[in-house]
Order: structure tokens, then sequence, then C-alpha cells
């Protein structure tokens, strides 16, 4: 049985150029880890079987690993073209790695510089690399770009804050304490509050909620998706961004709102059973930070 997504039903198409396979068998290993995938080996020959667990889900890997380059994948958006030989040393080293987000603190300062259109080209290509529950992403991102469509969008979703903010007010509060302490603490302690900051921030003029970022990126995915994809995808893109140099912020407040308003999510663009993620604020920085921070976890356990 094949698995239908967002964008994909039916299976890819897989053709291997035996005169070319070696039968090294790492298609068939890396295929479903080797337990449920469409290739396998029988009889020292590669064969592949549409029937077997979920036929081919399109996900490149056999092309990606072959040494021969002698696969072949079409369907379910991915084709032959999209396996591409590298040209470098593909991996960033752990020290450069870790320095650069160990540098990265959330950064709400932006200048009034617009992002350009190639560098946010770059960031989607950053994201398009993000890993996805079942291939081709679901993901789907809302481009705010340019400080008017963010603020465009910034006054919809303090105005719907507005219109919801008894939710979090001291009645609600008393019935949510019934069912988790925990939500109801945070509604006393940060979201009633929050949502009089920003609804009088907005009556002075002034942004709260996206900090008058001249770029947001909204991430969100279809239903077929996984609902941690598109937080995946936008952890993606913040690092893509800071690779880049720019400053980030994660904004969760506005999906809260977004989720449950559908004129908001007909006006941008947004399917109505779409699992939410989350906002990310990309500019230029304004200030740069001289050091790192230390950070610790709650809790790191082994069993
Ligand atoms: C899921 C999530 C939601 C967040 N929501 C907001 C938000 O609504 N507003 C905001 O100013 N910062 C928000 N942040 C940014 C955090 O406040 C920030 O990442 C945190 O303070 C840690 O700082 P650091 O990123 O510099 O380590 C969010 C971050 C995450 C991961
Ligand atoms: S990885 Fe390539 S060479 Fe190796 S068995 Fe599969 S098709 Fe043949
Ligand atoms: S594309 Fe993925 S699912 Fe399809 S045959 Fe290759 S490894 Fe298996």
């Amino acid at each position: 049985m094949s698995v239908k997504t967002g964008r994909a039903s039916g299976v890819a198409n897989v053709e291997i150029d035996y005169s070319k396979c070696i039968a090294c068998g790492k298609c068939a290993d890396i295929c479903g880890g080797g337990l449920v995938g469409a290739i396998f080996k029988e009889n020292g020959k590669m064969i592949v079987d549409q029937k077997r667990h979920f036929g081919c889900i399109g996900c490149g890997q056999c092309m990606a690993i072959c040494p021969e380059n002698c696969i072949s994948v079409e369907g379910r958006t991915i084709s032959k073209i999209d396996a591409i030989d590298f040209v470098e040393d593909p991996k960033a080293s752990y020290e450069e790695f870790y320095s650069m987000i160990s540098a990265r603190r959330a950064n709400r300062n932006f200048l009034e510089k617009e992002v350009e259109q190639e560098i946010i080209d770059k960031i989607i290509d950053g994201v398009k690399q993000a890993p996805m529950g079942l291939p081709p992403s679901d993901v789907e991102i809302l481009v705010l770009k340019g400080h008017l469509k963010v603020r465009e969008f910034v006054t919809d979703i303090i105005n719907a804050i507005d219109h919801r903010k008894w939710i979090f007010g001291r009645t609600m509060r008393f019935f949510f304490r019934i069912f988790s302490k925990e939500f109801s603490d945070l509604c006393r302690t940060y979201l009633y509050p929050t949502a009089l900051f920003y609804i009088r921030d907005l009556k002075a003029g002034k942004d709260g909620l996206l900090f008058n970022a001249p770029l947001v990126l909204y991430f969100h995915a279809s239903r077929y998706a996984d609902p941690a994809d598109p937080f995946i995808a936008a952890t993606y893109a913040q690092l893509t961004a800071e690779s880049l140099g720019l400053a980030t912020c994660f904004a969760g407040t506005s999906s809260n709102f977004l989720k449950y308003n559908r004129k908001l999510k007909k006006k941008y663009g947004i399917g109505m059973k779409d699992h939410h993620g989350i906002a990310l604020l990309i500019g230029y920085p304004k200030y740069k930070f001289e050091r790192r921070l230390r950070r610790s976890l709650s809790k790191v356990h082994y069993f």
C-alpha cells in the first residue's frame, strides 16, 4: 500500500541500471533502514518490489548513497536530477558548527534595512533540507516581506488577541485549573499580561509581537504532515539565517491565534486544517552579541 501525503500519492518509480550495479546492497540497507524498504537483494541481485511495505515513498536516499550512481527514482516530486554530486567536503566541522550555534541568541533588534530576495531564497533553500515525517515535505512558508506586510499581519493578530483575551482571563483560568494547573498558571503569569502588553503597544504604534522585523517567515503544514515538521523547518531557517549573519528570533504567539481564526487563515493563504508551527523573525542585526551564554537543560537522563 502506498502512502498518501499532502503532495503525493502512489509510489515513485525506481529503476536500477544493472549494467553498472555492483550489488553492494547499500541501497537496500538505506531504504527503510533495510527493513521496511522497497529494495532488497535476492540471489545477488537488487530487486525493487513496490508491493513490499509501502513501496517507494520517494525519499531519494538510494540515489544519494549508490556508489555507481545507477539508481533513478521518478515520482512523488523527486527525480534523478535531484541527486547532485558533492563538489566540496559536505560537512562543517563540529567546532565550526558549535561556534555558530553557541554564538546565536534571540535577537529582537533589527536595522530598518530589508532582507534581499537572494538572501530569502538562500534561507528557503536551507529549509528545503529539513527532515520531514514523510517525503515530500508538506511544509509551507508564509513570507511576510517588508515592514508594511509585517505590520499588517501584526495588526491582524493583535486585533484577534484583543477579541479572544478573555480566554486567558480570571473566569476561564478557574476552569483551566481543574484540568491543568500549569496552563492556568501560564495564563495568569504570562499569557493574559502579554496580551495586554501587545494591545497597549499596538495602540502606541509599537510592535511588541514581531518587533518590527523586516522579514517574517511563518511555518505551517497540511494535516498529512507530522505536527513537528513546521517546527523543524523553522529551526533550519533560523540556523541558515544565522549562518548568513542575520538576526533571528522565534515568535510563538501568533500561531495560537491564527489557528482558530478562519478569516485570517483565508486572508494569509493558510489551509483551514493545517498544523501551525511558528513565526521566525529575521533581519539585519542592530546589535551584535559580544559573548556566548552557557545554557542548561532541565534534565539529561540515561536509562
Ligand atoms: C517555541 C518558541 C517560542 C518563542 N516565542 C517567542 C515569542 O513569542 N516572543 C519572543 O519575543 N520570543 C519568543 N521566543 C524566543 C525565546 O524567548 C528565546 O529563544 C529564549 O529567550 C532563549 O534565548 P536564546 O534564543 O537567545 O537562547 C520563542 C522561542 C521558542 C523556541
Ligand atoms: S547501491 Fe547502487 S551499486 Fe549498490 S546495489 Fe544498490 S544500485 Fe547497485
Ligand atoms: S527513494 Fe527511498 S523509498 Fe524509494 S527506493 Fe529509494 S530509498 Fe527506497
